[in-house]
């Protein structure tokens, strides 16, 4: 007898999910492979995620690709990651419906890689979904970028949503849902400014063992939490 794959509904209270891609490292270390070889296997889970997330009418996706920190990690694996978002970058062409955005400092990346990021941005900027790739990104120096914009444009004083308008992620909402992979239940200078009242969702899977099914599980637990976004509820 076949069985239906049960089909899960996203509303509008999950527009934005974000997802800190922890674990390639120790996926390849159990199979006695390089750190790069998980980093491939990480990139192939992302792009089938991303799919998914669309699939499922969930408007801004964003992932945690390389941040500020991972400059100190061994030449090759630095190296291996650069490679795998310039190869992403030319299969990202085909995708229809998703407006790409980097997060971070672009201007240190090999010149060849800075050009086709932006060009990517430039080329998919009107598309209906987004798809924000943390790279050189780190959340302490976003929100310092943004006071440093700030201070440019000459202002005295700001408010909330002056930083908010000058975050790299300006033109996203807030993330409803943060997920991190291979059971650590940390922040990790991610999103900072932008996850004051997101939900997390951790869980040990490693990251290129997270598909469809772990996505689900995630979700579904989201809607059973009730935010009040500092408000008071009925419990
Ligand atoms: C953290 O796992 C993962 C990273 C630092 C890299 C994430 C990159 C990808 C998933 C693929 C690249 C995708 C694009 C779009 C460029 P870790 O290496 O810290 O794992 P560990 O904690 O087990 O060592």
């Amino acid at each position: 007898m076949l069985f239906k794959k049960k089909e899960i509904h996203v509303d509008s209270r999950l527009s934005h999910i974000a997802f800190i891609m922890d674990g390639n490292g120790r996926w390849a270390k159990k199979r006695a492979m390089p750190r790069q070889f998980g980093h491939k296997q990480g990139a192939k889970s992302f792009e089938r995620i991303v799919r998914e997330c669309n699939r499922l009418g969930i408007k801004t996706v964003t992932v945690y690709a390389f941040s500020t920190e991972n400059w100190s990690r061994p030449k090759d694996e630095v190296g291996s990651i650069m490679e795998l978002l310039s190869s992403y970058i030319d299969r990202a062409q085909d995708e229809k419906d998703i407006k790409f955005v980097f997060l971070g400092d672009k201007s240190v990346l090999r010149e060849d890689l800075q050009k086709r990021m932006t060009d990517l941005e430039e080329k998919t900027k009107d598309r209906p979904n987004t798809l924000n790739i943390a790279f050189n990104y780190g959340g302490r120096a976003e929100i310092v970028h943004a006071c440093n914009e700030l201070i440019a444009e000459g202002a005295e004083s700001v408010s909330e949503k002056d930083i908010s308008d000058h975050l790299y992620t300006s033109a996203s909402p807030d993330p409803d849902l943060i997920v991190r992979t291979a059971g650590e239940c940390r922040i990790s200078n991610f999103l900072l400014w932008q996850c004051a009242y997101s939900e997390f969702y951790f869980t040990d899977v490693l990251w290129p063992d997270f598909d469809e099914k772990e996505l689900h599980r995630a979700i579904e637990n989201f809607y059973k939490r009730k935010r009040n976004f500092g408000n008071v509820t009925e419990k």
